[in-house]
């Protein structure tokens, strides 16, 4: 036996901890607070737990292979067709249907840096080449600079946006001219895993992009809005012929039971969206103002969480938070050891984490 060369050097992707691993691994038995891993605060919707109740009874059975009731919902959401729709295990195993429909040894994608781990994690299981390009100094894609490094090897260019960690955005007009240098033999995925908490109307979403013509996939999913992270259900909308092409790479049954319902459910529920959505709004206008009362910058955002610079304390400040069971995301891996990532909590949990950090501010 011998395993690929490329992999033995892999590090799997960093996932933000549990609440049972962070119980276990720092023995801490109070509250535990996730402001980790940009998960909905709420709790799944009262509809999703009706629909899973009696989804329990039919587990022993496989789920409808061609998913078409859960296509159609979404196909009417954003006025396509449903073949052009594609779902995948969480939004994350769409960005693989990419590496396995479309990219070839000698070809390269192109990411920004930082931006979500797994475009280049996945780039190293499949051995494709990687140009990262750094985001600019106000943190958002650089467009004019990822133009000039397209090469013809350049198959897929990858951009979250907003992007993570910095929930930076950018305009319609920023897009446009992008968009329309880009050659049409690139396909450029626009991630919007957070796309509902967009606020901004000059912030475009790519489903404008892709009635236009443009050779663009956009990545959805229900991990975040919609609260169902652990059931992993997210999709791609594309034209037709790419989503064809992904539908056919994806495994028979790859959406389980449990998320096929709780989608229907879920989709279904406006109240529960709009509330999570008013919670993440109300939340980052909370936090700015609180965290620049204390004389810290905090980076406009227009995703569920927010980049704040600590400074160099921000390690100290991370691990005295930690020590009272308040989880923030470190961005030291991400190349910013003065900054961390908190997700949106509910409004008492926001100020929660106010109220501690006033007092760690005074130990550190
Ligand atoms: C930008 C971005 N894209 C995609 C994902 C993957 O989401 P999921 O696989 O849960 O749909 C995440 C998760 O955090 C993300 O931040």
């Amino acid at each position: 036996m011998q395993i690929k060369a490329h992999l033995l050097d892999l590090k799997p992707y960093p996932p933000g901890k549990t609440v049972e691993e962070i119980r276990r691994d720092l023995k801490i038995s109070g509250n535990i607070y996730k402001f980790n891993a940009n998960e909905n605060p709420l709790g799944p919707s009262p509809k999703v737990l009706e629909a899973l109740q009696e989804a329990l009874l039919e587990i022993h059975r496989y789920p409808e292979a061609s998913y078409l009731e859960l296509k159609k919902i979404l196909a009417e959401k954003w006025k396509v067709n449903p073949l052009q729709i594609v779902l995948g295990n969480g939004s994350n195993e769409v960005i693989e249907f990419l590496f396995k429909a479309l990219l070839e040894k000698e070809d390269e994608i192109i990411v920004s840096e930082p931006s979500f781990l797994m475009y280049e994690k996945l780039a190293e299981i499949y051995d494709i080449k990687v140009k990262k390009i750094p985001l600019k100094r106000d943190f958002t894609h650089n467009f004019s600079e990822i133009l000039k490094r397209i090469s013809f090897k350049t198959k897929v260019i990858f951009l979250d946006h907003p992007n993570n960690p910095t929930g930076s955005t950018l305009k319609r007009r920023d897009w446009e001219e992008f968009l329309r240098e880009v050659n049409f033999k690139v396909l450029v995925v626009i991630d919007e895993a957070y796309g509902e908490f967009i606020e901004d109307p000059e912030v475009p979403l790519g489903i404008e992009f892709l009635k236009r013509g443009y050779s663009v996939l956009i990545l959805r999913t229900l991990s975040k809005a919609y609260g169902l992270a652990g059931l992993r259900l997210g999709y791609g909308i594309t034209f037709e012929e790419l989503a064809q092409a992904l539908d056919k790479v994806r495994q028979p049954f790859n959406i389980n039971l449990l998320a096929v319902k709780a989608g229907l459910a879920v989709l279904k529920d406006e109240e529960y969206l709009e509330k999570s959505i008013q919670i993440v709004k109300e939340g980052r206008r909370f936090f700015k103002e609180e965290l620049e009362a204390l004389g810290f910058k905090v980076f406009s955002s227009q995703a569920n969480f927010l980049m704040v610079d600590l400074g160099e304390r921000a390690e100290k400040i991370y691990q005295r938070l930690m020590e009272r069971g308040i989880f923030l995301r470190s961005l030291k891996a991400y190349g910013f050891p003065n900054f961390l990532r908190i997700s949106i909590g509910l409004p008492e949990e926001n100020k929660f984490l106010i109220q501690s950090l006033k007092e760690v501010l005074k130990e550190v």
